[in-house]
């Protein structure tokens, strides 16, 4: 079912909007029943009223503001429109906006703009030719009116030359098989030079294939989601230690999820990184709260950072004392850098309670905790950005200064045109200057299934390891995020070393041929 999805919308994303099809009206909301998949988007509430409009309130950003998924097809024509009332303010300004991402990264456009006067239903109207995005949120925003509450209805999406009709895809190019024992080692190869390995799930230790694979290829794992607050924090336990204890800085945790892969790795001599302490995203949100009950007030920044301290106390001194030697470094942090102000974000729940000195503090508490030789990396994406490469950079300064800080984690979650490597060698070198250890810890190239696709994403592979070869003395390891296609957390975009047979795709043989070579 998921193939034919995938499929079906790789036909349509291939199809072009010409002329000769009819007009066709592709979306009118209807708030009759519920939300029709708007959400909010920043602010604290978007519901259906009961005359049958969708209001937002709990506003404190122009940007927060009800918003829907659109499957917009690239190089189509759209025409929008919306109503919108207001009954606050004796006149506001209004926009339709899209914030559409390629490759995780956000990008926003205006598409229309309006005044409405109080307590008068006013229509915008524009028009939106769509561009190559992986996802596309059609929003109505205010323009300084931060707080204002506001109503909308009526939201018609038209494609004036019609909805493209599905062409032929490529043909998906056939992946010679090759069994396990007679692919050549990436591992091997890169001896010497850094460690390569891969981001598995928990599953993959149940089965005897990738299992073999793993050891064949890599010398270094991290647990996809394992490690993870989410996957660690013991809520209801951490709840009963506060309520016997009466310390709220108490924390219960656990490595159920992460047992496969640590004790593999044990068992096998492969070293495992750590992922991740603290991030805003996968982390429990009674962690925040006072008797980690979220109906609770948020904790003061003091019995927060005490939490944080035990949290990465008990995660760090435990995991070292069931698999010793086994975790070699660890991320402390992860995308603290927000993409729009390209500082500290500051809808954390890390921000919000403690300030934006709680990534100093992970440091310094994982500094005091881990076991000697164990690195910290900082960890984010987006790097080639060059205004968040400067958020980044001025941040990795500042952690340097107190010495708690050993390295720099490249996501490099990217595709076959984009970025560029010069942007991405930019940035690499830019944040080796500083003088930190580097570490590519998410590698995959978003291609596609058909020959030119794959040959591309084989020379992407290859010219990132080039790159990072350039660094070999400071680089500790370069991981791909998944094993095979299919496992992929960018499912649909083919973007790993192996495809569902475990066939090693093109782009394995670019990694082995650019230290071959
Ligand atoms: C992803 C996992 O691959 C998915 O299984 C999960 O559902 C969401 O998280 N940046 C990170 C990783 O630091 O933790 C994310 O992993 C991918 C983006």
């Amino acid at each position: 079912m998921k193939k034919l999805a995938v499929i079906l919308l790789a036909l349509v994303m291939l199809a072009s909007c010409s002329g000769t099809a009819s007009a066709a009206r592709y979306y009118t909301s209807t708030f009759a029943a519920g939300a029709d998949g708007w959400y909010a988007r920043g602010a604290q509430a978007t519901y259906r009223t009961t005359e049958g409009t969708l209001r937002t309130e709990g506003r404190s950003s122009d940007w927060h503001s009800p918003g829907r998924d659109f499957t917009l097809v690239e190089g189509c024509l759209y025409n929008l429109s919306v109503e919108v009332y207001q009954d606050e303010a004796d006149s506001a300004s209004f926009m339709i906006s899209i914030a559409h991402t390629k490759d995780g990264t956000e990008t926003y456009e205006n598409l229309a703009r309006g005044t409405a006067k109080k307590g008068e239903w006013t229509k915008l109207e524009g028009s939106y030719t769509a561009g190559n995005y992986d996802r596309s949120v059609l929003y109505v925003e205010t323009t300084g009116a931060p707080q204002l509450s506001f109503e909308i209805r009526n939201f018609i999406v038209d494609a004036p030359n019609g909805i493209p009709k599905p062409q032929p895809a490529e043909p998906a190019m056939e992946i010679e098989a090759v069994a396990i024992e007679d692919m050549p080692s990436i591992k091997e190869a890169y001896e010497g030079k850094f460690d390569f390995g891969a981001a598995v799930p928990q599953h993959a230790f149940m089965d005897s294939k990738l299992k073999a694979l793993m050891l064949k290829q890599f010398s270094i794992l991290t647990p996809e989601n394992e490690l993870k607050p989410d996957s660690v924090l013991d809520v209801q336990a951490s709840k009963s230690l506060v309520y016997n204890t009466g310390d709220q800085t108490a924390v219960a945790v656990h490595f159920d999820n992460a047992k496969g892969i640590l004790s593999f790795a044990k068992a096998n001599g492969l070293k495992v990184h750590g992922h991740v302490l603290v991030w805003h995203s996968q982390t429990p949100e009674e962690f925040f709260h006072e008797g980690y009950d979220r109906s609770k007030p948020l904790l003061s920044r003091e019995v927060m950072l005490g939490r944080l301290e035990n949290y990465i106390k008990e995660v760090l001194t435990q995991t070292e004392e069931m698999y010793p030697g086994v975790i070699v470094s660890w991320d402390v942090v992860n995308e603290a850098i927000d993409d729009g102000t390209n500082w500290l974000r500051k809808t954390s729940p890390w921000t919000r309670t403690i300030g934006e000195d709680h990534v100093a503090r992970a440091f310094e508490f994982a500094r005091k905790y881990a076991a000697e030789g164990v690195l910290l990396y900082y960890n984010d994406y987006n790097t080639p950005v060059p205004a968040k490469l400067a958020g980044i950079t001025k941040l990795l300064k500042q952690l340097m200064e107190e010495g708690n800080i050993d390295g720099y984690g490249f996501q490099m979650h990217y595709s076959n045109g984009d970025p560029s490597i010069t942007q991405i060698s930019n940035a690499v070198s830019q944040i080796a200057s500083l003088g930190l250890k580097l570490r590519v810890s998410e590698l995959d190239i978003g291609a596609g299934t058909s020959e030119s696709a794959l040959m591309q994403q084989k020379a992407r592979y290859k010219e990132i390891m080039q790159l990072m070869l350039q660094y070999a003395g400071q680089t500790e390891a370069v991981q791909v995020w998944g094993l095979t296609d299919g496992m992929s957390w960018r499912d649909g975009r083919y973007p790993l070393l192996f495809n569902d047979q475990l066939y090693p795709k093109p782009a394995f043989y670019g990694v082995l041929e650019a230290v071959e070579e």
